[in-house]
């Protein structure tokens, strides 16, 4: 049966995208994107789910007490009968409640080596930490911020010459690329989470 993928988002939505078009392209096999949700009007990832014929709905978060905002996500979520939750560039923490609503439902990709360079700007911390690699992760969502079990990660070197905006770049190209392997691992059920590791099951 099609597996129906929710994305949630708050601005640029280039992970969303490229998990619309792993889809197309079949690298995501029987699924489909069933809904995309933004908390932030004007979230350019709507439009760009609109250009594809894909369902949004704008929900305002803005002044709303977190466990009721996630309510209200969760509803529709429900209403279009999600078998999994993409946090795609989705700026706000969730709730307990909404957390335990979809039990390893809930996926988030993290443009950095977790646990290294939680919360925001993460390319800039690394950059100003010194690392000589960064990368990213996809992870299982819990009710902790970029925090939950690592489901796939990728390394990406740091360059003498590199400024936050290239290092974003390349870190942004894995993004793309590992989040429809989580995606696809996950949806297909090939994983067994022993404490905080994600093994691969054949
Ligand atoms: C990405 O770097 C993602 O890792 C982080 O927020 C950014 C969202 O970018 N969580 P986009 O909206 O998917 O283009």
């Amino acid at each position: 049966m099609t597996k129906r993928i929710g994305v949630l988002l708050s601005g640029r939505g280039s992970n969303f995208e490229a998990l619309a078009e792993s889809v197309a392209a079949g690298r995501i096999p029987n699924a489909e994107i069933a809904i995309v949700i933004s908390n932030r009007e004007g979230a350019p990832g709507i439009d760009r789910a609109k250009t594809r014929g894909i369902a949004t709905r704008v929900i305002p978060s803005k002044g709303l007490e977190r466990e009721v905002y996630d309510r209200q996500v969760g509803a529709v979520l429900d209403e279009y009968k999600v078998d999994l939750i993409c946090l795609a560039g989705y700026m706000r923490l969730l709730s307990p409640y909404f957390v335990a609503q979809f039990p390893n439902r809930i996926l988030n990709i993290h443009p950095s080596l977790l646990p290294s360079f939680p919360g925001l700007e993460s390319q800039r911390q690394a950059l100003e930490y010194g690392v000589k690699f960064a990368g990213c992760t996809v992870h299982f969502v819990d009710e902790n911020l970029d925090a939950g079990p690592i489901i796939v990660q990728a390394v990406v070197p740091v360059k003498d010459d590199d400024t936050e905006a290239s290092l974003s770049e390349r870190i942004l190209k894995e993004e793309h690329r590992i989040y429809s392997e989580a995606v696809r691992i996950v949806l297909e059920g090939k994983y067994k989470i022993a404490g905080r590791r994600v093994l691969r099951v054949t």
